[in-house]
């Protein structure tokens, strides 16, 4: 687990080689495995987006956010909950972990999930209700380049007593 999490780094650049089903399948057991705020399980839902045609449109949509990843794995959460926009995060992390464990570069995308929640025909399509809204994306695929090496050791500050 720590190789993957000292592994994972954003990726941006993704080739166009879709990822594996039995890969996918993966994904999703890590994102059910994720913590929710006092076990509230129906505040988020994963949306595992594989349809090119898709994945193009809303690459169009949020201005190519996303980074051509051929997978998007969407995660809404309901409006009215202290606990989902917590909850998606955790989450993401969980996706973007399992993604290093299996070989596929991910990353965390906020500003195509803001920018989708300004498309209700293209929200109504994937399935999500009006009480619930796009809170993160994690494009998935294999990275056309190894990221730049960034010592992480000491990225933030620390505070020990
Ligand atoms: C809350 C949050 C929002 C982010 N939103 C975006 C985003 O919209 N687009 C993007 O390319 N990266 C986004 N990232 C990824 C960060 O830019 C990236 O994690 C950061 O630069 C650190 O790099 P590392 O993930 O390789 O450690 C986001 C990360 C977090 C935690």
């Amino acid at each position: 687990m720590l190789s993957a999490i000292q592994n994972r780094q954003a990726v941006r650049k993704f080739t166009n080689a879709p990822v594996n089903s039995n890969d996918i399948d993966e994904l999703i057991n890590a994102f059910q495995a994720s913590p929710c705020g006092m076990h509230q399980t129906d505040v988020m839902k994963g949306i595992v987006i594989e349809s090119p045609d898709l994945c193009a449109e809303i690459e169009k949509a949020t201005n190519n956010a996303c980074y051509g990843a051929p997978l998007l794995f969407a995660i809404a959460t309901k409006k009215d909950s202290n606990f989902g926009e917590h909850d998606a995060s955790a989450a993401a992390e969980n996706i973007m972990l399992q993604a290093t464990e299996l070989g596929y570069g991910s990353v965390y995308i906020m500003s195509g999930a803001i920018e989708l929640n300004n498309h209700p025909s293209l929200l109504k399509k994937l399935g999500i209700s009006n009480d619930f809204q796009i809170s993160v994306i994690v494009p998935v695929g294999k990275s056309v380049e190894q990221p730049a090496h960034e010592d992480r050791a000491n990225r933030y500050q620390i505070i020990r007593k």
